[in-house]
């Protein structure tokens, strides 16, 4: 666990976690950060509790102690959102200290009461403020299904500093540099991408009340962001809520001048199709990614299609329906309503067709919206005809995507 100051009487605990299925599904191959913040007036407060994922509290304890901070000072435990990556410590933190007060929103109350049968709480509202003294002021600002129903902001008045929680957050573990001024150019290109995991993974379903926790955080005076999870951004917030403002897009269709080949076979006849469109996509310069199900991880596959203008999908029919890991791969694009993306679909059948008709129903049951290019099927291996057709639907999806970049 790493300790930082943010400011004077603002302190920052970091710690990386590894080896772990976020929340349960989501395989993160680069880690994740899990961000803590004590804020020091006459009265302590900690924002978002970091524990080790084992549940064991003594790390906390000690980097405390280190700070010169007495765990039994923490007067107020700030959960802006109750989801137990920030609060699985609190019936741990109680068996060190009895007496202390949380402060959350109503949706979060009742939770906090049903996951840790905790009862001495104060209800948040927008704008309420919580007095530390030295001119430390504190107040609330919910931002709902960022990214369950109960989530707020918090806000320091004299540093403007926004504990904003999930939102501005990414996955990636984090090495000596913690700071946006502090990150190496790689850094950069990681956190982004690991940005683009994270809000695909975990934030993306509910990318219209991220929209409204933009607007709110806009109307803020914010010098410094300092998030849940990954970097905190003291010289340039606006760099993040602007990064924030594309994702948002991404979910809607837009997406980097890139191909996602999102793709399956049986017995290799879609994979020739599969390898003839990787040529066509070289000869036309395009940036491109194979995701091959069911050997990709969910997390992946959701992370490439989501930042990609353009999906081909190549998938044969299996059982009168469509290849089942690519088929439950759209599903769990929808799912997250990953909208709008440019597409074209490929497929060998050998007795029967069907995955076409799947194909379709998925995208209307989820309301995706994705804007297709005539779909190319051929029975058995593809020939040169079916080459020609599919090299034609490539052509036609990269005209498609010209109206969705954004990098
Ligand atoms: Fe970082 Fe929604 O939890």
């Amino acid at each position: 666990m790493k300790k930082l100051k943010i400011a004077d009487g603002i302190h920052m605990l970091t710690m990386n976690v590894e080896d772990i299925l976020f929340e349960g599904i989501w395989e993160i191959a680069n880690g994740v950060t899990l961000n803590s913040y004590i804020v020091q007036g006459e009265k302590t407060a900690i924002i978002d509790g970091v524990i080790g994922w084992d549940g064991v509290p003594e790390t906390l304890y000690d980097s405390l102690e280190e700070m010169g901070v007495d765990p039994q000072s923490i007067d107020y435990l700030i959960v802006n959102h109750m989801e137990p990556d920030h609060s699985g410590w609190i019936s741990n933190f109680r068996k060190v200290k009895n007496y202390f007060t949380i402060i959350c929103t109503d949706k979060a109350a009742k939770m906090v009461s049903s996951f840790y049968g905790e009862d001495r709480i104060r209800v948040v509202k927008e704008g309420d403020t919580l007095d530390l003294g030295k001119g430390r002021v504190l107040s609330f600002h919910p931002v709902p299904n960022v990214h369950w129903p109960d989530t707020m902001y918090t806000y320091e008045n004299a540093t403007g500093t926004l504990f904003s929680c999930d939102m501005f957050g990414a996955f990636g573990r984090m090495g000596d540099h913690c700071f946006d001024d502090e990150l190496t150019p790689e850094e950069k290109e990681f956190f982004e991408t690991e940005g683009i995991r994270y809000y695909s993974n975990v934030m993306a379903t509910f990318t219209p009340s991220l929209r409204k926790a933009i607007e709110k955080a806009k109307s803020l005076d914010i010098k410094t962001i300092a998030p849940g999870h990954g970097p905190v951004y003291r010289k340039n917030p606006q760099k993040i809520i602007d990064d924030y403002s594309r994702y948002s897009l991404y979910a809607d269709g837009s997406g980097k001048n890139e191909v996602t080949i999102l793709w399956g076979s049986m017995y290799g006849m879609t994979a020739k199709a599969v390898e003839f469109v990787e040529g066509v996509l070289q000869r036309e310069g395009v940036r491109y990614s194979k995701m091959h199900m069911p050997l990709e991880s969910e997390s992946e596959m959701a992370a490439t299609v989501f930042r990609s203008a353009g999906i081909i999908i190549a998938a044969p029919t299996y059982e009168y329906k469509l290849f089942p890991p690519v088929a439950a791969a759209l599903n769990e694009l929808g799912r997250k309503k990953i909208t709008g993306k440019a597409a074209f679909r490929f497929g060998s059948y050998g007795w029967s067709g069907g995955a076409e008709k799947e194909l379709h129903e998925i995208i209307e049951r989820n309301g995706m919206k994705w804007d297709f290019a005539a779909s190319v099927e051929f029975e058995g291996a593809p020939k040169e005809d079916d080459l020609k057709k599919i090299e034609a639907g490539v052509l036609e999806l990269l005209e498609k995507m010209k109206g969705k970049i954004l990098e």
